[in-house]
């Protein structure tokens, strides 16, 4: 018999669901949030008011683009955390509310572990064992994948994510919310060697940003006060540089785990591998280091529920459930 599974994800921004049968995803539904664009981030409160608008309209767009009616679902799942607690609760209750009233399963999925697993959705797909470095505006997290729900956290950061760490620097060069693709845009006509940052030095395969974004800033103040039109003036080059430095400490970590760990299997992750220069240095240490890169495609790489349906797949066929006093979890560890 087909399995069939409705996914719900809600963690921050973004409400989507998708349907899943047997490991094929048949739709993949994805309602952002501009409501946030004005206040330079996501606003918690106006997050999970919006999930609560979109969440029907999305669940039957999904069923209806995958051309399934409720009663043939054979489980709901939904991401339980981490993420933002109020938008957290949107789906899991509406999860919840859904396999109470079909009567069937609940699954309960873990949104970074969905992130690492959206490199199955299509071809082609790394083998086992692989290391995964997820890098999105709330997450910096580097893997080692066994199997599709065994894995093991190798490092993360200590402070802010990468995304957040590129979004709050365009915030210091007066560009809009998120200011990753901006910064990326403009640093295609800038010079990388421009100005230089100083790269962290971070025990282990640990990332840490915050320390970076702090002599970015005091970097631009002192050159400010010099020349109030600095900023304006050196765009493309302080982006590129800036970028370039984000880059290098990426790749640094990364090619310490692979001599550590002999893998050179390699995936990447999350929004910010939509980055250029991140790309481009990938698939150089490709060629160069004989490394296998993957990336999926961007609607996979961005928060969206078919990476947690694909989740939902291999929980659904160990028989792993949730049961219906499940809660949402802010805080979660893999
Ligand atoms: O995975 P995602 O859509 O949402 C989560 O944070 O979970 O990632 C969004 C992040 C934002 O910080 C955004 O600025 C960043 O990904 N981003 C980029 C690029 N595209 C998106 N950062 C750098 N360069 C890009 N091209
Ligand atoms: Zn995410």
């Amino acid at each position: 018999m087909q399995i069939t599974i409705l996914a719900i994800e809600s963690s921050c921004d973004d409400t989507s669901a998708a349907v899943i049968q047997d490991s094929k995803i048949r739709s993949n539904i994805v309602a952002n949030q501009e409501v946030h664009k004005e206040y330079g981030g996501v606003v918690p409160e106006l997050a999970s008011r919006a999930h609560q608008q979109h969440i029907i309209p999305v669940v039957d767009q999904a069923l209806k683009v995958a051309g399934v009616r409720p009663d043939e679902l054979s489980a709901i799942a939904c991401t339980r955390g981490p993420g933002l607690l109020g938008s957290l609760l949107v789906g899991v209750s509406f999860a919840k509310a859904m396999a109470l009233a079909l009567d069937i399963p609940l699954i309960d999925v873990h949104h970074m572990k969905a992130h690492i697993l959206a490199h199955f959705i299509e071809p082609p797909v790394p083998s086992f064992p692989f290391l995964c470095l997820t890098v999105s505006g709330g997450h910096t997290q580097l893997l080692r994948v066994d199997a599709p729900l065994q894995m093991t956290v190798l490092g993360e950061t200590l402070d802010d994510a990468v995304g957040e760490a590129f979004d709050k620097t365009a915030k210091l060069l007066g560009l809009p919310y998120p200011g990753g693709p901006l910064i990326d845009r403009y640093a295609r006509q800038g010079n990388p060697q421009a100005f230089s940052f100083p790269i962290p030095q971070v025990e282990g395969l640990h990332f840490s940003f915050s320390g970076l974004k702090t002599s970015i800033l005091h970097f631009l103040q002192k050159q400010s006060r010099q020349d109030r039109q600095f900023i304006e003036k050196h765009l493309p080059d302080i982006c590129a540089s800036v970028q370039h430095t984000f880059v290098q400490i990426l790749i640094q970590k990364l090619e310490q785990a692979v001599k550590q760990t002999g893998i050179t299997e390699v995936g990447i992750a999350g929004g910010v591998s939509a980055n250029s220069a991140l790309r481009a240095a990938l698939q150089q240490k490709a060629e160069q280091a004989g490394w296998r890169v993957f990336i999926p495609a961007m609607q996979y790489c961005t928060d969206n529920a078919a990476m947690i349906a694909m989740a939902a797949h291999y929980q659904y066929m160990e028989g792993k459930f949730a049961s219906l006093q499940m809660h949402a979890t802010a805080r979660w560890s893999i």
